[in-house]
């Protein structure tokens, strides 16, 4: 049996362990099967960590005596919508799926809000399982239960808290991963540095080619601190009322860059990491940030990590001002005002909300340099 950690995230009787360990895509049926009740179990994974994965994951649930069904879509986000989700609970009631069974998501991001999403609403809700597969869904998506799908009206606007019943992360999974995909979960891990753990932070700048690297030992570490740390934000915050809107530092920023480069562009990651930097700077100008040095350590980790530093713009004065427009339209937008997670110092961060559109305009600006011009 392989060194497991667990963490558990105390939610009373909807608490839940989180197992990571290195191997543990081989007994994700044993470390499940005490949490459900029937046997039968809708695996939901895209065609692409189905075919690479998916072999191991249905003989670890048959030799635990489970009963899998495998459901598979096309790798994407596209197929994060609501014809997926009918799809899947069309599966659901082919494979007899009932209110003691269970349904799993097995990839990244993607399958996991979309599998969430289909077992919250499937007989009014089933049990739900996550195992990802991706380094953002081992540190992020997997845990806190945000479960949903894109439409019409915007990304994620659709959905249901849903906690799952176990997450089971086997890090040595994200040896198959794209390295840019990768990369970009690693703007997440760092965020969790800042926003809340000086110690963490100070890790990964000791730590920063080795899980560059992808070394197993960094990369099982960043994932339990980050999974240890997500987890006190959803026991604290369940429904983000207050401090789990702390987990979105860097993303009213990176929202926007992702909304107005059409979702083309960048990654998640990389657009967070992006707007961490400008969430920096306009905690420097609005006189928040305490630590100046700050900016020059999240921007060595940024730069170990090969994430990007700037945004390339045709015209950079209007890309600003679009930019800026574009945070009044992201959903966490609260009674009209826009909302910023800005950092005061290593591992404390705030709230501030509506702060003066001439700041935020320099902020885009200060990470945004004419096409074809160098890097910092
Ligand atoms: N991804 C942020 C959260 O789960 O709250």
């Amino acid at each position: 049996m392989p060194a497991v950690q667990i963490i558990n995230v105390p939610l009373g009787d909807r608490a839940y362990d989180i197992h990571i360990g290195s191997g543990l895509l081989d007994q994700v049926g044993a470390l499940v099967k005490p949490r459900l009740a029937g046997a039968k179990v809708l695996v939901v994974a895209d065609a692409t960590v189905a075919a690479a994965h998916g072999t191991r994951l249905l003989a670890s649930l048959t030799a635990a005596g489970l009963v899998p069904t495998l459901f598979t879509f096309p790798a994407g986000e596209p197929s994060k919508s609501l014809a997926t989700a009918e799809a899947a609970w069309a599966a659901c009631a082919g494979a007899k799926i009932d209110r003691t069974d269970a349904v799993l998501g097995f990839g990244g991001g993607v399958s996991g809000d979309l599998a969430g999403f289909v077992a919250s609403c499937w007989m009014r809700g089933v049990r739900f399982v996550q195992v990802p597969t991706s380094l953002l869904a081992m540190v992020d998506s997997s845990v806190g239960g945000k479960t949903g799908v894109n439409s019409a009206a915007g990304k994620n606007l659709v959905g249901a808290f849903c906690q799952p019943v176990a997450v089971v992360i086997d890090p040595a999974l994200i040896s198959t991963m794209d390295p840019r995909e990768y990369r970009a979960g690693l703007a997440e891990v760092l965020k969790y540095g800042v926003i809340n753990d000086p110690g963490f932070l100070a890790w990964q700048e000791a730590n920063a080619a080795a899980l560059d690297r992808g070394e197993p030992a960094a990369v099982a570490h960043a994932v339990a601190e980050s999974c240890r740390i997500k987890a006190w934000y959803v026991e604290q915050d369940e429904l983000e009322q207050g401090v789990r809107a702390h987990l979105n530092y860097g993303h009213t920023f990176g929202h926007a860059l992702e909304r107005e480069t059409k979702y083309r562009q960048y990654l998640h990651g990389e657009a967070v990491g992006l707007g961490m930097r400008m969430a920096v700077e306009l905690a420097a100008r609005t006189g928040l940030l305490q630590t100046p040095d700050l900016a020059a350590r999240q921007d060595a980790l940024l730069r170990a990590y090969h994430l990007p530093l700037v945004h390339a713009a045709t015209d950079p004065v209007a890309t600003a001002a679009s930019l800026t427009a574009a945070c009044a339209l992201d959903k966490k937008v609260a009674k009209g005002a826009t909302r910023f997670i800005l950092p005061v110092r290593p591992g404390t961060v705030e709230l501030v909300t509506a702060p003066d559109a001439g700041l935020v305009q320099a902020a885009f600006s200060s990470a945004l340099v004419p096409a074809g011009t160098g890097t910092p």
